[in-house]
């Protein structure tokens, strides 16, 4: 009898669950988190019916699980957004109710209370606490009001960093946080209720939207997965050669890895106390994007020679840079950014992401070349600090230099007068002298188009990890990744180890 009562409890359970949750339906009362609760009522009850049904229903419930298994998949992106719903219009007669709307995108949809806090006593973390944001906005940047710093902090977040955090802030209008703009005007009214006043005036986005989808298609979703499968894959996937984590055992010294030279690298017994997933995340698929100060891998030239190394500190005048010698004996340079060499530039597309910093170049229409500091760069354009003034120049109307190697291995430098390596010859102005070339001749031709000292940092860790991991072993590293939080990493490691023991 009571066992027929479960079986009819448990169905119904499983029944109005999954409805629940396919309908979106907002949590169940007496959760307070908005992510699993229907979900996880579905699987008792599918766990329960499994174990009390007869083969019938067994096969029914498997079912129905397995439908519940694909929309859990597919509405993982957007499960959050089921927890405020879409904003369509923001009673601004109200604006302390705008203010509300605003708090359940910060808590809800907006994932910003993943990162921030809005609590003067919470311990300082990796990004800012927001507590009395309404009124420091106002302070940010020099003649720029609250309402203009709020709206860029939240769409061109890396275009002022609050000193002392990193680019880690997403652009909260691009999936896959891709919050509208009633929802981030909500936002805003909300984060001015902290301190300060709201400002309905309304206001044109500062964005294209059109671009949003671009980056979002290069990072997948954050996925659950298994964090004692994730410890696995960081043992075979060789992260441990490079990285030690506290209480898993490093490779046996000497066992060096053949796909890519083991280098020193952050210990992440602790990196998920101060890091977030996304930021974990972006470190394995794009280890180039931030670069932990202290790691990154460095090839400067100075006075003619190239040294390569670890760099391992940087001010804006000078350098210091590790280099190891072929005996392991490790030795640190300091070098001021005014003494590197300028190197020629082939092509001047890219200059800053490829670490240029400086640039001298002559215009066509100019007859002596100009020389400052890149402050800017566009697809055609480039401008410079020259002296006290910024000039900004086309990367096109360049004078350029020719270098030409013939067969017999005679080197020819001279500018460009006309003619390129698809015409039969070329003209070049020697030392004020034209002379004709025939292509034919010509074994090699460089072009350098202007000069630059270039500092460019790089990761030393792999870059191919997004190829080699599966989309399971990259939920299951995330998962692990995030256990790693100092107290937990240890206590983990005993009971994995307990459990393993216990296994053999
Ligand atoms: C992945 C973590 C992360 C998420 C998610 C995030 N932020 Fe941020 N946010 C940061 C960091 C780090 C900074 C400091 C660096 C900077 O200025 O970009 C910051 C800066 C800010 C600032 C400027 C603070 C100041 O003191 O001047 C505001 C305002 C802000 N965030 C609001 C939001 C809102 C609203 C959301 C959600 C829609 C959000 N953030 C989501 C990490 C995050
Ligand atoms: C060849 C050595 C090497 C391997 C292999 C390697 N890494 Fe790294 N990793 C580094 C170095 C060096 C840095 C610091 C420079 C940087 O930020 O890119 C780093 C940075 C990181 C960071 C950011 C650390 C911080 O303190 O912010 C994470 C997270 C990370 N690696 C995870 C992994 C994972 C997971 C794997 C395996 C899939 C892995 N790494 C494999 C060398 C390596």
């Amino acid at each position: 009898m009571s066992n027929t009562v479960v079986k009819i409890a448990s169905l119904i359970v499983m029944v109005v669950s999954f409805i629940a949750y396919i309908a979106g339906a907002s949590a169940f009362p007496i959760a307070s988190e908005n992510l699993l609760p229907w979900s996880v009522w579905f699987i008792i009850s599918v766990v329960v019916n499994i174990v009390v049904w007869s083969s019938v229903m067994k096969l029914l419930t498997f079912s129905l699980a397995v439908i519940w298994f694909y929309a859990f998949v597919a509405g993982l992106v957007p499960e959050s957004s089921t927890a405020t719903g879409p904003v369509t219009a923001l009673p601004w007669e109200d604006p302390d109710a705008v203010a509300e709307i605003g708090a359940a995108i910060f808590n809800g949809k907006g994932q910003c209370s993943a990162c921030h806090t809005v609590d003067a006593s919470a311990p300082k973390g990796r990004c800012p606490d927001l507590t009395d944001i309404g009124v420091n906005a106002a302070n940010r940047q020099p003649g720029i009001d609250a309402k203009t710093y709020l709206i860029e902090s939240l769409y061109e977040p890396a275009n002022y960093l609050v000193p002392g955090y990193g680019k880690i802030m997403p652009e909260v209008w691009k999936a896959p946080i891709a919050l509208s703009q009633l929802e981030i005007e909500a936002v805003i009214a909300y984060l001015q209720s902290q301190g300060g006043e709201i400002d309905p005036t309304p206001y044109d986005e500062p964005i294209d939207r059109a671009d949003a989808g671009t980056v979002a298609a290069a990072l997948p979703p954050l996925l659950t997965g298994d964090a004692a499968l994730g410890k696995k894959v960081f043992v075979s996937a060789a992260c441990i050669s490079c990285h030690a984590v506290t209480g898993i055992e490093s490779p046996a010294a000497g066992e060096e890895n053949q796909d890519f030279e083991v280098v020193t690298a952050p210990d992440l017994s602790e990196i998920a106390a101060f890091n977030d997933m996304r930021y974990l995340e972006e470190s394995i698929l794009k280890p180039g994007a931030q670069i932990v100060s202290g790691y990154g891998a460095v090839t400067v030239k100075t006075d003619g020679a190239t040294l390569q190394g670890t760099l391992v500190s940087q001010d804006t005048e000078q350098i210091v840079v590790r280099t190891k010698k072929a005996s392991g004996e490790e030795e640190e340079h300091t070098l001021l950014l005014t003494d590197l060499d300028e190197e020629p530039i082939e092509e001047l597309t890219n200059l800053q992401a490829n670490g240029y910093f400086t640039l001298t170049l002559t215009p066509t229409d100019a007859d002596a070349p100009v020389s400052g500091e890149i402050v800017d760069e566009t697809e055609d354009t480039v401008t410079l600090k020259v002296g006290d003034s910024n000039q900004t120049l086309s990367k096109t109307d360049v004078k350029s230099l020719l270098t030409i190697v013939d067969f017999d291995g005679n080197e020819i430098v001279g500018s460009l007068v006309s003619g390129s390596m698809e015409d039969d010859e070329i003209v070049l102005n020697v030392d004020g002298s034209e002379e004709v070339i025939d292509t034919f001749d010509i074994e090699e031709a460089t072009f350098t188009r202007a000069f630059g000292k270039k500092l460019l940092v790089t990761s030393p860790m792999p870059e191919n990890f997004p190829l080699l991991l599966s989309v399971s072993d990259m939920s299951n590293l995330l998962a692990f990744l995030s256990t790693l939080t100092g107290e937990t990493a240890s206590a983990e490691a005993t009971t994995a180890a307990d459990a393993e023991a216990s296994g053999e």
